[in-house]
């Protein structure tokens, strides 16, 4: 980038603030832009779903390698001794199962709290909706089967999977049901609720 500085012979540099002006009032532009796309009438609520996506897409993104189950997955896990039971069998069948259920729908659930798709593409917040919600639940499953080995499968682990399965599946249950009686606050309330839970492991 060619900075349009001029130096003065004070050594001021005039046309250096006026650039991270204009740079700035650019930066602000795409944020009012990217803000209004999406739907949000409130800065602060787009500046929470911005942070928490920038960090949440990496991280999925990146646990996808694991897609490539006996190379990514096994060295990084091999080390740790995890691979020793999620090398074959039941485990193996719960992580892949695990990994092929909860990453799409987390990825895919990123949408579902964009006011945009609320209010404009109700039909595809319904599907999609549906469908992470799905895959959230039935990503529960292996998660259950794995806790006994999951980070040396201790009792605290294992109450925790369990809390976090019943917390995620009833709370999906009830955005469903609330959504049915058309109680909106208490569906995005229930919805924000069971994916911070599902989230945190
Ligand atoms: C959107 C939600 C979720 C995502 C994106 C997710 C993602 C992942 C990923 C990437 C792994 C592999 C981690 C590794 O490299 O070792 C994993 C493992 C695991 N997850 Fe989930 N998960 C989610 C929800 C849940 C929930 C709700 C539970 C509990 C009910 C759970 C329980 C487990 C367990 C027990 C393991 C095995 C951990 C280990 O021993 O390495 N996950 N999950």
């Amino acid at each position: 980038m060619v900075m349009a500085v001029q130096q003065t012979h004070a050594g001021q540099q005039p046309f250096e603030g006026k650039e991270t002006s204009t740079q700035a009032s650019r930066l602000r532009i795409l944020y009012h832009r990217a803000r209004k796309t999406t739907g949000f009438t409130n800065s602060t609520r787009f500046s929470f779903w911005l942070v928490l996506s920038g960090l949440w897409v990496p991280f999925i993104l990146s646990a996808m390698r694991h897609y490539n189950y006996d190379t990514s997955f096994r060295n990084a896990h091999i080390f740790t001794g995890d691979w020793y039971y999620f090398r074959q069998g039941i485990y193996r069948v719960a992580m892949r199962t695990h990994l092929a259920t909860v990453l799409p729908a987390g990825l895919f659930a990123i949408f579902q709290f964009l006011p945009v798709t609320q209010r404009k593409y109700k039909t595809f917040h319904k599907v999609n909706g549906y469908i992470v919600s799905a895959l959230l639940i039935f990503g529960n499953v292996p998660a259950i089967i794995m806790a006994p080995v999951s980070f040396g499968g201790t009792a605290s682990l294992k109450v925790a999977v369990g809390v976090l399965a019943v917390g995620t599946s009833f709370g999906t249950y009830k955005g469903i049901t609330t959504i049915r009686r058309l109680q909106l606050d208490e569906h995005r309330a229930w919805m924000l609720r069971t994916w911070g839970w599902g989230k945190s492991y």
